[in-house]
């Protein structure tokens, strides 16, 4: 069993509503005990923009943390209907943000929007979850690493606040699929990744990278079993989709990664 910081992220994408704080609850009601284990994780719950001020009143405790899963790319308050600033969420009580979900980068977003978006995200002090991955065609083409070579390179500055950005490498084939990469690809991903960022950016140290796609209670042992290698090719933490609806599975995850 690890003891390096792991997070379990929840991203709830279109789901949810006022009765649904219930799963948040048993959450907690787990994690209450379950952290007085030793293990050192974060447990982050990314819910409609909707719910994020209702549920942060609820929430008695500190120890389930709360966020968005997108922001637009402009400041404070404007002219832009159906939008909400990342100032916005941050008043509501969101303490983290998904950004470039690829969910959102088929509906248009583009590595530079992504860019402005992180940029207004960071000047709430928000944390940052940056999703990248390839797609099938691009893994089929060995394409990858170029591919995500160039979301972070177009999405990421050297002067932004790197400590707040945790990377999520969530291949688009993987969403949903029930599919995962295999044990070594994986490996060799998030290898890219930490060393990659840290040469581009010139970091002190590697960043936070999590897996995400079709993680759920079962292949999370296989996961865990990845811990065993350098920390080059650790994996700091999931992002969970439909697995983190149902309080069962999500609780169930975070059980069995550390059996
Ligand atoms: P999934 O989604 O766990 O349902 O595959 C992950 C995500 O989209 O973040």
């Amino acid at each position: 069993m690890t003891n390096n910081l792991r997070y379990f992220v929840g991203n709830w994408k279109m789901f949810g509503d006022f009765n649904s704080f219930k799963i948040i609850k048993r959450i907690q009601q787990f994690y209450v005990k379950f952290r007085t284990n030793g293990t050192n994780n974060k447990i982050i719950l990314c819910v409609p923009n909707t719910l994020i001020s209702f549920y942060k009143k609820k929430l008695n405790s500190k120890i389930i943390l709360l966020g968005a899963q997108n922001c637009s790319q402009y400041k404070n308050y404007g002219p832009f209907t159906g939008s909400v600033s990342a100032s916005m969420l941050k008043k509501a009580g969101a303490k983290f943000i998904i950004l470039g979900h690829s969910e959102n980068r088929m509906e248009g977003e583009t590595p530079q929007l992504i860019k402005k978006k992180i940029k207004s995200a960071l000047n709430e002090n928000l944390n940052i979850i940056f999703c990248v991955g390839e797609t099938i065609n691009e893994k089929k083409q060995g394409k990858t690493f170029s591919v995500l070579y160039n979301q972070i390179k177009n999405s990421i500055e050297k002067k932004f606040n790197l400590n707040k950005i945790i990377i999520a490498y969530e291949p688009v084939w993987s969403i949903g699929t029930g599919k995962t990469p295999k044990f070594g690809e994986l490996l060799r991903v998030i290898w890219y990744i930490k060393t990659y960022f840290k040469k581009q950016f010139r970091t002190k140290k590697y960043p936070k990278v999590l897996y995400g796609g079709s993680v759920n209670d079962k292949n999370i042992k296989e996961f865990s079993k990845q811990t065993h290698f350098s920390r080059i090719q650790e994996i700091d933490g999931f992002l969970i989709g439909g697995a983190s609806q149902s309080s069962k599975k999500f609780i169930d995850i975070i059980r069995n990664y550390y059996k």
